[in-house]
């Protein structure tokens, strides 16, 4: 006992947050009571010490009334503000590693992209308030309505949310994609929120996020089409090295005759994802004529520039949530990308605690009932 209480004085004593519990203990010189509630048996016979249990006592009570104040410190004050436009990018934790493990098509396997697609697809089901999607490779970025009040617009509780519904659809569905293949790991994916202040500052965004798309491609295709034809790994980055855009394009044709330009647009533009009013057939009259209605579905498009005002001015399920594109865009302000590379670090030498917290887990626990 006396060495529990020696532990608990030396540290009230070295600790110097401002924690709530802290500035009450030694407001309250609680150091000696410590022990009490340490040991939980410290026998209390004289008056004085009688005294003391009394104030200690008091003291919890006191802790226990500022025991809100004291969980909010741990709430980190993250709330992305309005007008701010709020972006969660999803991307695969050494997908590189995945993709060979589980024998992807380089540098694009159709299947695994159409998967990626499709649990896109059920992220905007479950979260209404995403009005658009955009993904390519390992990533997807979703832009959540202006108005959004998703959980308070707290950054921290919406990336978890995305990223951990999306990692376990993607391990769902993985067999009505792969029948035939067995998924060896989960996949896990980082996320982030990115706050663009203005329609123009999304457009940037997804201005970025198609070049890289599109860059990244290029390059791919190029150095897995040398390999394939007998190079190394080194000397075919050597040959890519420093190459421009246009003299890629001309290595694919001239050494393989490919047309860049004739790849698949999953492949070159990578997917977007909104709703659009489709007209449906939702029943046949009396003859056996279709009766069709109008109805917004999430449908998904290829287009050579997701950031130009063309593409976006025509969507009204876009421009109405998000707000208008009103010029074209050319070169992205190096200050973007900076602010969108931003990364979030916690602070050096403190205790890291992750929680879970499983997300209506009672709908899912009472369905086994
Ligand atoms: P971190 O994101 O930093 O954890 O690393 P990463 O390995 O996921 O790399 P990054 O996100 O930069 O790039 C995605 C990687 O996933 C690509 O470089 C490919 O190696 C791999 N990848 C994504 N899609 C495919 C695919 O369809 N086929 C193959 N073969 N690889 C893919
Ligand atoms: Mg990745």
């Amino acid at each position: 006992m006396i060495n529990s209480v020696g532990v608990v004085r030396k540290e009230a004593e070295n600790c110097n947050c401002l924690q709530e519990q802290c500035r009450l203990s030694f407001r309250f010189n609680i150091l000696f009571d410590c022990s009490f509630f340490v040991s939980g048996s410290f026998k209390v016979d004289s008056v004085e010490a009688k005294k003391k249990e009394e104030n200690f006592r008091e003291t919890l009570r006191d802790m226990a009334n500022s025991k809100y104040e004291y969980v909010k410190s741990f709430e980190l004050e993250d709330e992305v503000m309005l007008p701010n436009l709020m972006v969660v990018r999803i991307d695969g934790r050494d997908f590189s590693r995945f993709s060979q493990v589980h024998e992807f098509e380089k540098p694009n396997d159709e299947t695994a992209l159409n998967l990626m697609n499709s649990c896109s697809a059920a992220v905007l089901e479950e979260f209404p308030d995403i009005i658009f999607a955009y993904g390519y490779s390992d990533e997807y970025s979703f832009v959540f309505k202006k108005t959004s009040r998703f959980y308070q617009r707290r950054a921290s509780k919406i990336l978890s949310l995305v990223a951990s519904f999306f990692a376990a659809v993607y391990v769902t569905k993985w067999k009505e994609f792969f029948p035939q293949r067995k998924l060896l790991y989960a996949p896990s994916f980082s996320s982030k929120v990115v706050s663009c202040a203005s329609a123009e500052v999304l457009q940037a965004y997804l201005a970025w996020r198609q070049q890289d798309c599109h860059a990244n491609n290029q390059y791919d295709t190029c150095f897995w089409m040398l390999v394939k034809s007998g190079k190394s790994v080194s000397e075919t980055q050597e040959i890519l090295k420093d190459t421009q855009k246009q003299q890629k394009n001309e290595l694919l044709f001239q050494k393989f005759g490919i047309n860049y330009k004739t790849l698949p647009e999953l492949f070159r533009q990578g997917s977007c994802l909104f709703k659009k009013k489709v007209e449906e057939t939702v029943k046949h009259d009396e003859n056996g004529n279709p009766v069709k209605r109008l109805r917004r579905k999430a449908v998904f498009v290829h287009s050579e520039n997701i950031a130009g005002r063309s593409f976006w001015n025509e969507q009204p399920s876009l421009y109405n949530d998000l707000g208008h594109f009103t010029k074209d865009i050319g070169k992205i302000e190096p200050d973007f990308i900076r602010s969108f590379q931003f990364e979030n670090k916690l602070l050096p030498l403190t205790w890291v605690v992750v929680r879970i917290d499983g997300c209506h887990f009672h709908s899912g626990c009472s369905r086994g009932v």
